[in-house]
């Protein structure tokens, strides 16, 4: 299968490198709107792929994505000074209307699959403007913050990460919940596990993994200016789910019909992934603080999603 990458920054050129790597996709193809820039990261890009995988990688105007059966939307224009964070959306949703109309142009089987940011609101406002049903419009979500969740809780118990089961829910932001009260290690309640094995996990424990899941991002981008590695891993994760039919269960955000009580919001659950897009979506059963910070969450997404003028 094609894989399209639209912004070929930072994140685009992560995602596709980690997909060449994996060696999952037939072609990648890379569109910017700077042309020099996308053509240099699929010719360097195309340099790793002898050691690895059969990928071809290319660039090129909107018609390199003829066929795609997903496209990655990375493409994105940052704050300038003065600026507020609504108009920084609405500039971003100009950009979205433009390249969404050529993506599906070329591509109309496709899915999307968002990652500008903010992340959530993106996914909203591309699922309104492609008309696509919200199951092929995937955001990436929380999708890296539930990584870093499973790293943390891996680390602090000793096991491996693909051994404990916890995902972040709703924003991926400031107001993401941290599901910790269904959260497993192996098939053992997460605070069981962790007294089984000598290493409670104690409020002060808590408070500094949850702390380290919600300012990552902030962290990163002090020490590099941006983070692309993780996100990269995380969109070729979400793409291998969708063309190997997966049916990974993956926290990724969708506009959803109703969460916690709010309508029409697009935010993280955990949902099944796989060829169609999203497949099913899930309810985790959560404890009454964290199903009012997930209701915070949602409300906040939709009060900024609805103030986006298209
Ligand atoms: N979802 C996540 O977890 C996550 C993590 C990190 C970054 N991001 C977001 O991903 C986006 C990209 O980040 P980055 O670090 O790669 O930025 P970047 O500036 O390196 O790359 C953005 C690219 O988009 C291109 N672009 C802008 N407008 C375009 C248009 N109309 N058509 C085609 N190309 C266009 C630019 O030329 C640039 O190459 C940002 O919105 C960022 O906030 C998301």
């Amino acid at each position: 299968m094609k894989v399209g990458i639209v912004g070929a920054g930072m994140v685009g050129s992560a995602a596709g490198y980690a997909l060449a790597l994996m060696g999952i996709a037939s072609d990648i193809a890379f569109v910017d709107m700077n042309a020099a820039l996308a053509t240099a990261q699929a010719e360097d890009i195309a340099h790793a792929v002898p050691f690895v995988s059969a990928t071809t990688v290319s660039a090129g105007a909107y018609d390199e994505l003829t066929g795609a059966g997903v496209v990655i939307l990375a493409a994105g224009v940052s704050q300038k000074p003065g600026e507020t964070r609504l108009e920084l959306l609405s500039r971003n949703a100009v950009v979205f209307r433009q390249v969404v109309g050529e993506v599906l142009r070329v591509a109309p089987d496709t899915i999307l699959l968002v990652a500008s940011n903010p992340v959530d609101i993106m996914t909203q406002i591309a699922t309104r403007i492609s008309g696509l049903p919200a199951q092929r419009v995937i955001g990436s979500g929380t999708i890296l913050d539930t990584a870093r969740f499973r790293s943390l809780l891996g680390r602090h118990l000793d096991i491996s990460p693909q051994s404990v089961h916890a995902y972040v829910l709703g924003e991926h932001g400031d107001s993401e919940v941290l599901a910790w009260s269904n959260a497993r290690a192996g098939s053992v309640g997460l605070l069981s596990f962790a007294e089984q094995v000598g290493r409670p996990l104690t409020e002060e424990i808590r408070a500094q993994i949850d702390d380290s899941v919600r300012n990552a991002a902030y962290k990163i981008i002090d020490g590099k200016g941006a983070t692309y590695f993780g996100i990269g891993a995380g969109l070729a994760n979400i793409v291998k789910a969708i063309i190997r039919d997966q049916k990974d269960v993956l926290s990724v955000s969708i506009a959803t019909p109703e969460v916690a009580g709010v309508r029409d919001v697009a935010l993280s659950l955990p949902r099944v992934v796989g060829a169609a897009g999203v497949i099913v979506d899930l309810f985790p059963q959560l404890d009454p603080q964290e199903l009012a910070a997930l209701r915070r969450s949602a409300a906040l997404l939709k009060e900024q999603a609805d103030s986006v003028a298209l």
